[in-house]
């Protein structure tokens, strides 16, 4: 029998507040276990594909910033879920409810592609879900689909793009031919790259495409050697930008036709590159060798770890975890305030190794752009192609 439901009916005033005593005695343990409980961290990134290095190298860096930290973020530990994308539109709805319904996360962190993570965007906006976006660079999550529960570590599309656009023009490229997969980050690195381009006179004249994610690159190349422009902007990433780099190289185009492109064309890849990239301009928010501090003691940590040289993705991954950070430790670790700790997050001045850069309102990195060259293994520092660049935010409405 129930003494609770025995007893209530009858029972005298003191006896009633025995029972209420005791079991805000049992109760109060409880609440306290609970909100020292893990923050579920669930990892939705490419682990296979051609774009699994970058997922694998995100989730590296994010793991040794809670490392780092000895394990928790303001006084929680951490626990981590993980699925994997593999690059694919088609599936992105189905894998994020896995997350956000399953294994019921407090926070998603990813994805690499711009489509998928259209998608993780949509669901996290209707679940209310923290997303913390490592790498893709969609300008609608930062744009039309903004939100204060969404936020960037890493660029968006159009920002390497731009700046790459206004080097070659200070090249004086008048004349470019373009090259990239038909989805959201090739289009809008592409027209980043034409707006650049544009400020000082010069033009794309051409833009050849193909799927994602597609490598053959054969028929492509030969256009681009009947048209000869002064210059060709791809963009490719992983898997895919070692071959590509690789092919324009052996179609022998490298010598008389530069090829630029946003860092993403030789970051993570050059062992696998090898000669073919060697020399290479490209633009990005981060280079190898940066001289700081932070990001020497960030690459020796990396090195120590993980026996292996860190990325722009890495970096991504580890600033995603400081961002987390800087916002669990405004709420003290209470992610139920998560008003206060979104306005956290954008609030932050993070202290990257690619050098400190704030967050813009709808959820981005200014950051500077930096030109970068191939030596070695190593995209290395060569100026500040544009300073603190914002993204324009078209759309974003908060
Ligand atoms: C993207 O899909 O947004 C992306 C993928 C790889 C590198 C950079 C951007």
């Amino acid at each position: 029998m129930n003494p609770i439901r025995h007893t209530t009916a009858a029972a005298p005033k003191a006896a009633l507040a025995l029972l209420a005593a005791a079991a805000a005695l049992v109760a109060a343990p409880l609440t306290a276990t609970a909100q020292q409980g893990p923050i579920k961290i669930g990892f939705m990134l490419p682990y296979t594909g051609t774009y699994a290095s970058l997922g694998d190298n995100i989730e590296k860096g994010f793991r040794l910033l809670v490392q780092e930290q000895g394990g928790k973020l303001a006084g929680r530990e951490i626990q981590y879920f993980k699925v994997d994308d593999e690059s694919e539109p088609s599936k992105a709805t189905d894998n994020v409810a896995k997350l956000i319904k399953r294994d019921q996360v407090d926070v998603l962190v990813g994805t690499v592609h711009s489509g998928v993570a259209l998608a993780m965007a949509r669901a996290a906006r209707e679940s209310n879900t923290l997303l913390i976006i490592p790498n893709a660079g969609a300008g609608d999550i930062t744009g039309p689909l903004c939100s204060p529960g969404i936020v960037r570590s890493s660029f968006s599309n159009w920002q390497p793009a731009y700046a790459m656009g206004v080097v070659a023009g200070s090249k004086g490229v008048k004349r470019a031919m373009t090259i990239t997969w038909n989805y959201a980050a090739g289009t809008e690195s592409v027209k980043g790259f034409a707006e650049g381009l544009e400020k000082s006179g010069g033009k794309v004249i051409k833009e050849l495409n193909l799927p994602f994610p597609g490598v053959e690159f054969q028929a492509l190349l030969t256009e681009i050697a009947a048209q000869k422009p002064d210059a060709v902007y791809s963009f490719f990433a992983g898997g895919a930008a070692v071959k590509f780099v690789k092919d324009y190289d052996a179609a022998g185009l490298r010598r008389t036709i530069p090829l630029y492109g946003p860092g993403f064309l030789t970051d993570g890849t050059l062992e696998a590159q090898g000669a073919a990239a060697q020399g290479m301009l490209t633009t990005l928010h981060y280079a190898d060798n940066l001289d700081t501090p932070r990001n020497n003691a960030f690459r020796k940590s990396y090195a120590l770890t993980y026996k292996a040289n860190a990325d722009v993705y890495s970096v991504q991954g580890y600033d995603a975890a400081q961002i987390l950070a800087a916002g669990l430790a405004a709420v003290k670790g209470d992610m139920k305030q998560r008003d206060a700790m979104n306005a956290a997050m954008r609030k932050v001045t993070v202290d990257s190794p690619r050098g400190k850069f704030t967050i813009s309102p709808a959820g981005n990195p200014v950051q500077d752009i930096y030109l970068r060259e191939v030596k070695g293994n190593y995209n290395e520092f060569r100026s500040i192609a544009v300073k603190s660049l914002a993204d324009p935010a078209r759309g974003c409405k908060l």
